[in-house]
């Protein structure tokens, strides 16, 4: 059984970034079932990672489009993150290690929803007071253009 399952706790109130958490939390679940067969280790890996590759990149435009630094914190982790899942998965083709992608999974599973209620809430929030479209990219309330860029995660516990 997987250790993380989607609840509305998670739900940050922007369709599209749920939509893609949903999916991550769903990805995650298929590469902890397949865990016991070996063969349907690798592609569950690819998915994740893809999908991880695809789902930080969508959030870290929205922060540049957002007005938020390139190296503010929550790009940062996502690049961190995103350096482990590689290792692993190079490690695992290398190696055929299914233990270690079996800790990866355990520990994304305690991550993702710190990672998300945190650091994705505060993104999402910020859309949310810029008027930001994800759809469409259209912004009715833009950052002034003499506004200093954001650093942080733009949370509350994050200057
Ligand atoms: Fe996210
Ligand atoms: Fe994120």
């Amino acid at each position: 059984m997987s250790t993380l399952t989607w609840t509305d706790d998670l739900a940050l109130g922007q369709p599209r970034m749920d939509a893609t958490h949903v999916e991550f939390v769903d990805l995650l679940a298929s590469l902890e079932a397949a865990i016991a067969t070996p063969d349907a280790v690798a592609p569950a890996l690819a998915a994740l990672v893809d999908h991880t590759d695809a789902h930080f990149a969508q959030e870290d435009r929205w922060m540049t489009a957002l007005g938020f630094a390139p190296q503010n914190c929550h790009s940062f982790q996502h690049q961190a993150v995103l350096n482990v899942m590689r290792e692993v998965q190079r490690l695992h083709a290398a190696e055929g290690d299914v233990a270690l992608v079996q800790r990866m999974a355990g520990e994304l599973a305690v991550w993702f929803p710190q990672h998300a209620q945190m650091m994705d809430a505060a993104l999402a929030e910020t859309m949310t007071l810029r008027g930001y479209d994800a759809e469409t990219g259209a912004m009715a309330n833009p950052p002034a253009p003499e506004a200093e860029a954001i650093t942080g995660c733009g949370g509350s516990s994050c200057s």
